[in-house]
């Protein structure tokens, strides 16, 4: 088997552009650019996506070559994300993958956006260790919240997920209703830090088995906000850190009371935390108290937990060893659900 495998990868699901060098489970570069037209527009739109990332993914991808400090020749394989996300981002990211695969004589290998969040956990850092196999794995980004089970790094079972809006829309709808810039989720958490947590409640879902919800949260919280703006014109503005941090504690909570019950049913000793949400600080402040259970969790390093072509790149440093290539007449799987 060959003992240095090079992966050139790109990730373009959604509203970051990404272009990624790995030599083995080694980051040499990972170069992202965040859209910052979604901004003023509360949520990401499909097709100013699609046309910022035609913009900026060549560019993205010769800097990201440029910092490695390799050459095209080199590489063993072209990885690229196929789905889910837009279908206009996807579809840049796939064709450009699929040029330079053809052009440079490279094998390409399409990767699933969510399987790469979790095996984020296996880029190269210094001094730790990856988790075990088999891990459970709960997954929070803007458009997914899954309880995965993950028996190695080819096979992944979804125990759990959410019936209705992920936790991270969660995040980002609250934010845009209280006058925030997307993507809100960051922005919460940052003005949680002053904010009193105990101040407001919200209502939790009432289910019990292993799926989550959010939209009946986000209409109470809606509610909320009418309710108290009636009474006080003024009450988003005067208690912005403390909304913002009973909401997140909020939400917190729903994440650790289902991932609770999963530990019951499938008692495993190692926990992965992947996907955008993974870099909320209350979150890690929580999860991590999992560990005095006798519970090893694990999170991406912050610069891996948002979209990035790194965690493509390691997927496809798996998908390499076993010979898992694509054909060159592959098209993007918008809405591709099951893991492969
Ligand atoms: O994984 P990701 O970059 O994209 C998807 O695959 O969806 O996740 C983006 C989501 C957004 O909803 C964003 O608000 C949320 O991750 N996010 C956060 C934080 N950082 C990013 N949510 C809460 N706290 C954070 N610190
Ligand atoms: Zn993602």
């Amino acid at each position: 088997m060959q003992t240095e495998i090079i992966i050139l990868a790109i990730e373009t699901s959604c509203d970051d552009t990404s272009c990624a060098v790995l030599k083995n489970r080694k980051v040499l570069s990972n170069v992202v650019s965040s859209q910052q037209i979604h901004r003023m527009h509360g949520g990401v739109v499909p097709e100013l996506a699609g046309r910022d990332h035609l913009r900026y993914l060549i560019p993205v991808i010769d800097e990201a070559i440029k910092l490695s400090g390799t050459e095209p020749k080199q590489f063993s394989a072209i990885a690229v994300t196929r789905g889910p996300g837009l279908p206009g981002s996807l579809q840049v990211g796939v064709n450009a993958a699929k040029s330079l695969s053809m052009a440079w004589q490279k094998p390409l290998i399409a990767v699933h956006h969510m399987r790469a969040h979790i095996l984020s956990l296996f880029i190269e850092k210094e001094g730790q260790q990856p988790p075990e196999f088999p891990f459970l794995c709960l997954t929070v980004s803007g458009g997914h919240t899954q309880l995965v089970l993950a028996e190695n790094p080819y096979d992944f079972k979804i125990i759990g997920k959410t019936l209705d809006d992920a936790v991270g829309e969660a995040f980002d709808k609250a934010a845009k209703l209280l006058g925030l810039p997307y993507p809100g989720g960051p922005i919460i958490d940052r003005l949680a830090q002053s904010g009193d947590e105990n101040k407001f409640s919200f209502s939790p879902y009432y289910g019990k088995g292993l799926d989550f919800s959010f939209s009946g949260i986000k209409t109470s919280f809606l509610y909320f906000l009418k309710e108290n703006t009636q009474h006080n014109q003024n009450f988003i503005r005067d208690h912005l850190p403390d909304i913002c941090a009973s909401y997140q504690k909020h939400l917190v909570g729903e994440l650790m009371k289902v991932t609770r019950r999963a530990l019951e049913s499938y008692p495993l000793k190692n926990l992965v935390i992947s996907g955008g949400v993974s870099a909320n600080s209350k979150l890690r402040k929580e999860f991590s108290l999992l560990e005095k259970e006798g519970i090893r969790v694990f999170f991406p390093l912050p610069e891996f937990c948002t979209d990035n072509a790194a965690m493509v790149g390691i997927t496809a440093y798996f998908d390499y060893q076993r010979g898992f290539f694509s054909d060159l007449n592959i098209a993007p799987l918008p809405r591709w659900n099951v893991f492969m």
